[in-house]
């Protein structure tokens, strides 16, 4: 399987240089087939009948199961959910968390996990990392945490800074049970989610998948309530007696029905994924910075994960929308003044040509 092979499966990358998967990754031909064949089967034959519920658990079982291998977890501490938003939700509602419990979060964390720990109704401890990193992060990350303490809740790679978190040595530095925010990391960098609690998953980021799919790993079923049930997470009910029994692993928190062309779509993204993604992904991130720090203050370190902010000229607002105007495809981050760079294993030298050439040959803005 080679890099030529690989990139040729996504339509879009023969247009733009497309340098946003994290926001919503790029779709390969397989899985937008996939989605299509799914899609027209449901209009010919109907969303009914015995081989569609069997198709469709099958595919819930496919995904689980290929999610899990992705995150070095087992199907069943997995939880299918729509999106690293709903997973947090499923953590905070389910610790059942009371005025005077205090979660600890970064300085950077996306709402998706900041909405959820703001719910929650506990106290908020927020520390600020700014632009550390490493050992100094931990350390601030740390201490923050007090006997009150219920939760760390904290990205394994920010989409801001775009920095990784070491959150295995977080762990062993704390026994607070830990969230992880895998929405930027997974499919991105290789991620072993079973260091933490509780991680994350977006299908539609790095792992290429459709929108509204994504999953949780939850390490212990039982150290968290099912305040979200779905039909999916019951094993039996009780309509008289009002009652209900979880499904005994984690599937319980499975967060609801997950449309079966996008569950048959994102099968199809996670098969055949080159051995050597994660390595290129990294070559490339490197490749990225290097070229934007000969011009332009980047404020990512390097070796990292495979996002790479940069400080641009002009308004980053008005930046990102005169590159997409000429078929760069990135994103500013809104309140500061950073423009973010998304590097995939299937992005090319000339994306980063593209990009480098826009932002500096000619700029209007500038
Ligand atoms: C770090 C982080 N967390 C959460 C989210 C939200 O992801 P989802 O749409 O899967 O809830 C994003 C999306 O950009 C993100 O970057």
């Amino acid at each position: 399987m080679t890099y030529e092979e690989v990139r040729a499966r996504f339509p879009v990358l023969g247009r733009v240089a497309y340098l946003n998967a994290g926001t919503s990754g790029p779709l390969a031909q397989a899985t937008l087939d996939a989605i299509a064949d799914e899609l027209r089967r449901a209009g010919e034959e109907g969303r009914s009948g015995r081989d569609y519920y069997e198709r469709t658990l099958a595919r819930r079982a496919g995904v689980r199961r290929r999610i899990a291998a992705e995150i070095g977890a087992r199907p069943e501490q997995l939880a299918l959910t729509e999106s690293t938003t709903a997973g947090c939700n499923v953590v905070l509602a389910g610790l059942d968390l009371r005025p005077d419990d205090e979660v600890v979060i970064t300085d950077t964390e996306h709402f998706g996990l900041l909405g959820p720990v703001i719910a929650s109704g506990a106290q908020v401890r927020v520390a600020r990392l700014e632009q550390a990193t490493g050992d100094a992060a931990l350390e601030r990350l740390l201490g923050e945490v007090t006997s009150r303490t219920r939760l760390l809740a904290v990205s394994h790679v920010s989409w801001i800074t775009g920095h990784r978190l070491d959150i295995a040595r977080l762990k062993q530095a704390s026994d607070v049970p830990l969230l992880v925010d895998g929405a930027q990391s997974v499919g991105a960098i290789p991620v072993d989610a079973t260091v933490a609690d509780f991680y994350t998953v977006s299908g539609q980021k790095w792992l290429c998948g459709p929108d509204a799919t994504g999953a949780l790993f939850v390490a212990d079923p039982e150290s968290l309530r099912v305040a979200r049930p779905s039909y999916h997470g019951q094993k039996s009910h009780d309509r008289l007696a009002a009652t209900f029994e979880p499904r005994p692993d984690a599937s319980r928190f499975d967060t609801g029905w997950i449309p079966t062309p996008s569950l048959a779509g994102l099968e199809a993204a996670l098969e055949d994924l080159p051995p050597w993604r994660y390595e290129r992904a990294a070559e490339i991130a490197t490749r990225c910075r290097e070229l934007l720090a000969e011009r332009f203050e980047v404020v990512t370190a390097s070796g990292h994960g495979t996002l790479v902010s940069f400080r641009p000229r002009a308004d980053p607002r008005k930046t990102a929308a005169h590159l997409y105007e000429r078929g760069v495809v990135v994103r500013d981050i809104p309140d500061t003044d950073l423009v973010r760079v998304s590097c995939g294993w299937w992005t090319s030298e000339d994306d980063l040509r593209r990009l480098i050439d826009e932002l500096t040959a000619g700029n209007p803005l500038e």
